[in-house]
């Protein structure tokens, strides 16, 4: 058990599960991409330690970048998002693979899909750690996903509430 800021968090996706489950999304990757370059585009903040291990395991030639949207305010989504910022490269005709830490209601990765489609890359995937099917309000097709979870708030593992939680090596759930 942790606390973190007002609430309490119990242990729910281990370090191993996590490394396990992140080894074989890698694999599907390499397999499916073979012969390819892909351009990964990680989405900051939350997908950093996700898509550290990720590439980690991913022996084909690659890009990866970096790029930033609005998030969450406390616990509750806002619905809103923002520009895509540092999007420097040119990913027409790519093969864009874009790694996000969880899709919740979806509503920031149909935004940040239709914004990158509008740039005509040749193909563009989704590689999530988290999903929450039940909040899902939009549909979204995700081709990597590392966890269905329950609709309840999670910290750990890149995740944040409010800042805080990042760096923790699992993912905890709120009690
Ligand atoms: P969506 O637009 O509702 O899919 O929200 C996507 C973003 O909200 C994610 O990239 C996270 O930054 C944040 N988020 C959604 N659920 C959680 C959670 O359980 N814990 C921490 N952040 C979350």
């Amino acid at each position: 058990m942790i606390n973190i800021l007002d609430k309490t968090f119990v242990p729910f996706i281990s370090r191993q599960s996590i490394e396990n489950r992140v080894l074989e999304l890698s694999a599907m990757i390499s397999k499916d991409y073979e012969g390819r370059c892909p351009l990964f585009l990680v989405v900051l903040n939350g997908a950093f330690l996700f898509a550290g291990e990720l590439v980690k395991h991913i022996p084909l030639t690659c890009e990866i970048t970096f790029i930033r949207l609005s998030s969450y305010s406390q616990t509750e989504s806002t619905g809103k998002v923002k520009e895509i910022i540092g999007l420097d490269n040119n990913i027409e005709n790519r093969d864009i693979i874009i790694i996000e830490d969880i899709v919740d209601t979806g509503l920031t990765i149909a935004q940040l899909l239709k914004q990158i489609e509008d740039k005509k890359p040749k193909s563009v995937e989704i590689a999530t750690l988290l999903h929450k099917p039940e909040a899902l309000k939009t549909p979204v097709a995700m081709r990597y996903i590392g966890f269905e979870i329950e609709n309840k708030f999670v910290v750990g593992y890149g995740l944040d509430y409010d800042g805080i939680g990042r760096n923790l090596d699992s993912i905890y759930v709120l009690a």
